[in-house]
C-alpha cells in the first residue's frame, strides 16, 4: 500500500518540489496551501496532486483537515512541515502582528499538524516527520527576530519530537534550507540579497529540487534509524 503523506505549503516553492518528490517515490501525496485557490488548482493541473485549502495555524482546521485526508486517501503516515511565512522587519518596527503571525504559522504549524497525525503514526507504529527549518534559525538573520525564533523553536520542537516518536517507529528530523530561488526570497531586496548571494561559497541560490531531494531521503522507508537529526542544504553558507 502506499503511503500517504501531507506537505504542507505543498502547492508552490520548496513545497511544492517536496509534493512531486513524494510523489515520484510512489506515495499519494495530499499538498496543504492557504493562499490562491488558482495557483492550488494549476498546481494540481500540472502534477496531478491534490490540493487542500486549510491554515496550519488553526489547530481545530488542522484536525478536520487530517480526518478528511485519512477518511479519502488512509491513514497520514508522512507529514512535512514546510508551510512558512516572512514578516521581516528590525525589532524597532517590528509590531507584534508581525511577530504572532510568523509563530503561529511557523512553529505553531508545526505543533497542530503534528498534534494531528501523530496518534494515527504511533497506532501504525510507522511514521515520517520532516520539519522544514532554515538557516536562518540556525545562525540567525538581521531583520528576522520572528523568523530565526521560529525556526529554532522548530529544531528545537524536532529534536523533543524525535525521542518521542523513536519507540513507535516515527522519525522526526528537520532540514534547514539555505537560501533558495524562490518567492520567499525573491521579496528580499535586491540590494541586500546580492550580499547575502556573494557569502554562498556555492555562488548561488540553491533550488527547491534540491531542498526536496532532502526530504525524499529522510522520508524514505530505509531512512528508520535517523531521527532528531537536521540536514542543513545551504550551499556551504552555514556550517552547523
Ligand atoms: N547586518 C548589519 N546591519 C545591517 C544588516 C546586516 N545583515 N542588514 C541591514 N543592516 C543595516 C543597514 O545597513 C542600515 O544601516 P544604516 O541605517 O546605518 O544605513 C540599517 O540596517 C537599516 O535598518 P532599517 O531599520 O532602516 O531597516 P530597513 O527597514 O531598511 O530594512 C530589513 C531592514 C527588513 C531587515 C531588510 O534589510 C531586509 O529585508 N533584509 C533581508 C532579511 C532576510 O535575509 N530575510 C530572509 C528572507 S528569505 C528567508 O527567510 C528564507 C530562509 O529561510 C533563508
Amino acid at each position: 500500500m502506499a503511503r500517504v503523506a501531507i506537505v504542507t505549503g505543498g502547492t508552490r516553492g520548496i513545497g511544492e518540489a517536496i509534493s512531486v518528490a513524494l510523489r515520484d517515490m510512489g506515495m499519494v501525496v495530499a499538498a496543504n496551501y492557504v493562499g490562491s485557490e488558482e495557483r492550488a488548482r494549476a498546481f494540481t493541473e500540472r502534477t496531478g496532486i491534490p490540493a487542500y485549502r486549510w491554515n496550519v495555524a488553526d489547530f481545530d482546521a488542522c484536525q478536520a483537515a487530517v480526518a478528511e485526508i485519512a477518511e479519502r486517501h488512509g491513514p497520514v503516515q508522512v507529514l512535512v512541515n514546510n508551510a512558512g511565512i516572512t514578516r521581516d522587519a528590525t525589532l524597532l518596527k517590528m509590531s507584534f502582528e508581525m511577530w504572532k503571525e510568523v509563530i503561529d504559522v511557523n512553529l505553531g504549524g508545526c505543533f497542530n499538524m503534528s498534534k494531528a497525525v501523530f496518534p494515527g503514526m504511533k497506532e501504525g507504529r510507522w511514521g515520517r516527520i520532516v520539519n522544514i527549518g532554515s538557516i536562518n534559525g540556525q545562525a540567525g538573520q538581521y531583520g528576522q527576530v520572528n523568523y530565526a525564533a521560529a525556526k529554532s523553536g522548530i529544531h528545537g520542537f524536532t529534536k523533543a519530537l524525535a525521542q518521542e516518536g523513536a519507540r513507535f517507529g516515527v522519525t522526526v528530523n528537520a532540514v534547514a534550507p539555505g537560501y533558495i530561488d524562490t518567492d520567499m526570497v525573491a521579496a528580499v531586496p535586491a540590494d541586500v540579497l546580492e550580499k547575502i548571494v556573494a557569502r554562498i561559497p556555492a555562488g548561488r541560490l540553491g533550488r527547491a529540487e534540491e531542498i526536496a531531494r532532502g526530504v525524499a531521503f529522510l522520508c524514505a522507508e530505509d531512512a528508520g534509524f535517523i531521527t532528531g537529526s537536521t540536514l542543513s542544504i545551504n550551499g556551504g553558507q552555514h556550517m552547523y
